[in-house]
């Protein structure tokens, strides 16, 4: 299996280095004189037309690139968008009509609760469409139309490349749903695909930073808990970098809207606690800054994520981590790979097994 790990220690971080790959594989083919195309997908626009909402189900991270997902749609499409997990989608006697798009994002296209969620949208008159990894599993078969994330096999457990090539297709489809129904002029599109190229350039850069960012990792590996805190966009991939910490280091850790914290978890920050701050979104920055201020009061551990050419005084954190510039709607790009890369090194300095987490299975086909 080293061969196979291409010179890496694990499929984790081959996976995490493969990214500009997978997403450059994922979308250049559904460029088209500069504007997305779905043409060899067999995804006619006409799917598009008189569509009032869509329903994103998913599981685990595919849920969470749901999360992302939503913003982009909503923001380009004003129609309404929700994210549901679905194990509790399925048993919820949802409200779905013709005029309900229904997304199932998955990467191996077999998880049991996802996949019955899929066929309760589709008896309820559903369009369905999916974002799936891999070929031919039961998801795409079922599925009206696929869009597949061409990320190529993803072995460890916990999801990198797939959760990234997903956020992916989620823009192209929101670019091509928009430009398809005249919410967006064809400049616009153009301008926006460009951004996502950017996106992966800067993605591919950030992953240069590994050095700093396991140096976080040793400063944090032997808390208890620990906190990611962001607004909007930061806020959903809050929520990876949480789950994918506690997958892998089993260290307990909670995603939190930052601007929640007074609600109740402000009470568990105390000295040396661990929060991880992200802080990309300049729409909402001086309200991060706020918050901020309030963990570093009680002496938290503050690791910060921004973007180059914020100003953040140096005694609101103890790290910083810079992205370089990008604008807020492709920010998750780069600032996912700080936190798989953050997961990962403190997951390897704990001894633990990186790839094979206790408890865990990459395709659950159970429910
Ligand atoms: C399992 C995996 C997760 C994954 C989830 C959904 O729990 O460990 O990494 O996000 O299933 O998997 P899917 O294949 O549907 O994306």
């Amino acid at each position: 299996t080293a061969a196979k790990k291409g010179g890496y220690p694990h499929f984790m971080l081959k996976e995490i280095h493969e990214q500009p790959e997978s997403l450059r594989n994922t979308i250049l083919p559904r460029v088209q004189n500069k504007l997305p195309d779905f043409t060899a997908d067999n995804i006619p626009d006409s799917l598009f037309h008189g569509i009032s909402r869509i329903i994103i189900t998913a599981c685990g991270t595919a849920m969470h690139a749901g999360l992302i997902g939503k913003m982009m749609l909503e923001k380009l499409l004003r129609i309404p968008v929700s994210v549901e997990v679905a194990s509790e989608f399925r048993y919820q006697d949802p409200i779905i009509d013709k005029g309900t798009l229904v997304i199932t994002i998955s990467q191996s296209g077999e998880t049991a609760d996802t996949l019955a969620a899929l066929k309760l949208s589709k008896e309820r008159g559903a369009a369905t469409l999916s974002i799936v990894n891999v070929k031919g599993s039961s998801i795409a078969r079922e599925s009206d139309y696929v869009l597949y994330t061409h990320a190529g096999p993803e072995i460890a457990v916990a999801s990198t490349k797939a959760y990234t090539a997903q956020l992916s297709c989620l823009y192209l489809l929101a670019f091509r749903f928009a430009y398809a129904t005249g919410k967006m002029e064809k400049d616009a599109c153009i301008d926006e695909l460009q951004q996502l190229l950017h996106a992966v350039s800067v993605l591919e850069e950030v992953l240069s930073q590994d050095k700093i960012i396991e140096e976080i990792s040793i400063q944090v590996k032997d808390k208890e808990d620990l906190f990611f805190i962001g607004r909007g966009l930061d806020y959903a991939l809050s929520c990876e970098g949480s789950i994918k910490l506690k997958e892998i280091s089993y260290i307990h850790s909670e995603a939190y809207a930052a601007g929640e914290l007074k609600h109740g978890t402000l009470s568990l920050v105390t000295e040396g606690v661990p929060v991880v701050a992200l802080a990309t979104q300049q729409k909402v920055y001086s309200k991060m800054i706020s918050n901020i201020r309030e963990v570093k009061a009680r002496n938290a551990f503050v690791i910060l994520v921004t973007v180059e050419d914020q100003e953040a005084e140096a005694s609101i954190y103890d790290y910083h981590i810079v992205l370089p510039k990008i604008k807020d709607e492709y920010a998750p790009f780069p600032a996912a790979v700080v936190l798989q890369l953050l997961a990962y090194y403190t997951s390897l300095h704990r001894g633990l097994n990186v790839d094979q987490p206790r408890n865990l299975a990459k395709s659950v086909t159970v429910e």
